[in-house]
C-alpha cells in the first residue's frame, strides 16, 4: 500500500494537496505550501490551548483519556502506586526502565546525598514575609538555585544533566520544608538520612524537640502514593512550560521555576486548593444543590472536575479516593470527605456534567486528604510540585535528546490593524477614552 496520505483540495484555487500522514498525524509545516496568492505566507492551523496540536513526540506518558488509562513508560500507574516508591518511579520516568535493587539502592543513596541546600538559601526564605504563599517562595528559591548552581549552564552533557536532575528530585523536598516551617516560624530541620524520601520530607516538616521524627507509616506510603500519581502527565501546562523555557536552553532551575509557576495557577496544580476553599464555601449537604446551581448557570465552575484529556474518570482520582479511609484511619475522618463524595454523587447524575463528560480530577480528593494531613491548602499545590519535579526533568531530559528539538515559537493570527499613518500627541485629543486600548 502506498504511503498514507491526506487529501486536500482548496477551492479558493482549486488545488489539491497530499499531505503524508505518519501516526495518523499531519506536520503543520506541510500545510504551508497551501497559498492563494505566492506572495502569501502559506496555511496555518489556528489552535487556541493546543487543544489538537502534538507539540514532540514523547515515550514517558500515556494517556487515554477516553478509557481513563494512566501509564508511565508503558506501566499502568494503578500497579506502580502499589507496588513501587516514588524514588523508583522516579528512576523508571528518567531512564525508561524499572531499576534493578542495587540500582534502587544506589539511585536511593545519592538523592540523600544531594537532598541538603546551601545554607544562603536559608537567607532567601528568611527575606518572605510569613506569610508568603509557600509556591511563590519555592518559584523564587528554585531559579535561584541558578545562581548557586552555575554548572547547570553546561545542558548540552548528558552527564552534566544527570546531576543537575538529581539535585532537583532531591532538594525539592528540602526547599518544600523550609517554606512550610518559614511560614510557621519555626526553625529548618537538616534531613535525615536514616529515613526514606517521603518519610525524610516528613521529618523536615514535622519534627519539633524529639531526637529523632518517627513517621507514620500509613502516612508516608499515602504521600508517597501521592508523589507517585503527580509525577508525570505528559504534555500539562507545566510540562510544556518547561519544555517552552528550556527551548531557550535555560537552565533546568530556571525550567523547573517556571514549571512550577505555572503549575501554581487554580485551573492546573492550584486546583486542589481551590477544591478545599469550594468545599469550605459550600459548607453543608443542603447548600449542594444551590452550588451545583450556579455552576450549571456559568456562575462558577466545579472544582476539581473536568479535564482536558480525561473525559471519563482520572484514574488518578480514584487510587486517591482509595487511600482516603487508609489515611482517615490514622488522622481521623475530614468531615469534607462527605461533602466531597455528596457532590461527586450528584454531579455524575446530572445532564450538565454528563454530557460535558466532566468527572473528579487528580484534584478532587487529593486536597481532602492533605487537609487530614496536617496541611493548609497553601501546602497542597507544593506537594504536587514535589511530585511533578521528576516529570518536568523527564522531559527535560528527552527534549534536550530529541534530533527535532528548536525553540519553542508559536505563531500567531494576526487581526489587528493594518498600516495606520501615525497620529502626533496633540492630535490625538477627541477619541473616546473607551476607543483607547
Ligand atoms: N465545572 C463546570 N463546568 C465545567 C468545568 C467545571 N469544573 N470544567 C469544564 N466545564 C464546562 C465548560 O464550562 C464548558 O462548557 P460549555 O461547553 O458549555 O462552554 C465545557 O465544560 C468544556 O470546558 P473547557 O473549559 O472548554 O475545557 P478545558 O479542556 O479547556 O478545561 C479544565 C479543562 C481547565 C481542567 C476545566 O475542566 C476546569 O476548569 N476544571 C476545574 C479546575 C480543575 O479542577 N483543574 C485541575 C485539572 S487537573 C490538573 O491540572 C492537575
Amino acid at each position: 500500500m502506498d504511503d498514507p496520505t491526506l487529501k486536500l483540495s482548496d477551492s479558493r484555487t482549486g488545488k489539491s494537496f497530499d499531505i503524508p500522514i505518519s501516526n495518523s498525524t499531519v506536520r503543520a509545516m506541510d500545510l504551508r505550501q497551501i497559498k492563494e496568492d505566492p506572495e502569501e505566507f502559506g496555511m496555518m492551523t489556528y489552535d487556541p490551548g493546543y487543544t489538537n496540536t502534538a507539540s514532540c513526540t514523547s515515550r514517558i506518558t500515556y494517556i487515554d483519556g477516553d478509557k481513563g488509562i494512566l501509564r508511565y513508560r508503558g506501566y499502568p500507574i494503578e500497579k506502580l502506586a502499589e507496588t513501587c516508591t516514588h524514588t523508583e518511579v522516579c528512576y523508571l520516568l528518567l531512564y525508561g526502565e524499572l531499576p534493578t535493587q542495587s540500582e534502587l539502592n544506589n539511585w536511593d543513596l545519592e538523592i540523600k546525598r544531594h537532598t541538603m541546600v546551601h545554607e544562603n538559601v536559608k537567607k532567601f526564605m528568611d527575606g518572605f514575609l510569613y506569610d508568603a504563599h509557600p509556591m511563590g517562595m519555592i518559584v523564587s528559591t528554585v531559579a535561584a538555585l541558578s545562581t548557586l548552581y552555575r554548572d547547570a549552564k553546561n545542558i548540552q552533557s548528558r552527564t552534566n544533566r544527570r546531576l543537575q536532575q538529581l539535585r532537583l528530585i532531591s532538594k525539592m523536598p528540602t526547599i518544600a520544608a523550609y517554606a512550610y516551617r518559614h511560614s510557621l516560624g519555626l526553625p529548618y530541620v537538616y534531613p535525615d538520612p536514616d529515613l526514606s524520601y517521603t518519610e525524610n520530607f516528613m521529618n523536615m516538616l514535622w519534627r519539633r524537640a524529639e531526637p529523632k521524627f518517627q513517621p507514620n507509616a500509613v502516612l508516608a506510603k499515602a504521600l508517597d502514593v501521592l508523589f507517585i500519581l503527580h509525577a508525570d502527565h505528559e504534555q500539562n501546562c507545566s510540562t510544556s512550560t518547561m519544555r517552552t523555557i528550556t527551548s531557550a536552553n535555560a537552565d533546568p532551575y530556571i525550567g523547573v521555576s517556571g514549571a512550577a509557576g505555572a503549575l501554581y495557577g487554580p485551573l492546573h496544580g492550584g486546583a486542589n486548593e481551590a477544591v478545599l476553599t469550594m468545599l469550605d464555601e459550600i459548607g453543608s449537604m443542603e447548600k449542594i444543590p444551590n452550588f451545583i446551581k450556579e455552576v450549571k448557570e456559568g456562575e462558577r465552575r466545579l472544582m476539581g472536575f473536568g479535564h482536558r484529556v480525561y473525559k471519563n474518570y482520572d484514574p488518578r482520582a480514584q487510587i486517591i479516593k482509595g487511600i482516603a479511609d487508609q489515611v482517615f484511619e490514622v488522622t481521623g475522618k475530614n468531615p469534607k470527605i462527605e461533602l466531597a463524595r455528596e457532590l461527586e454523587r450528584i454531579a455524575l447524575e446530572d445532564d450538565y456534567f454528563i454530557k460535558r463528560r466532566l468527572y473528579p480530577n487528580v484534584d478532587f480528593y487529593s486536597g481532602i486528604i492533605y487537609e487530614a494531613m496536617g496541611f493548609s491548602p497553601e501546602m497542597f499545590t507544593v506537594l504536587f510540585a514535589i511530585g511533578r519535579t521528576v516529570g518536568w526533568l523527564a522531559h527535560w531530559e528527552e527534549f534536550m535528546e530529541d534530533p527535532e528539538r528548536r525553540i519553542a515559537r508559536p505563531r500567531q493570527l494576526y487581526l489587528g490593524s493594518s498600516e495606520r499613518d501615525f497620529v502626533e500627541i496633540d492630535a490625538r485629543l477627541g477619541k473616546m477614552q473607551s476607543e483607547r486600548p
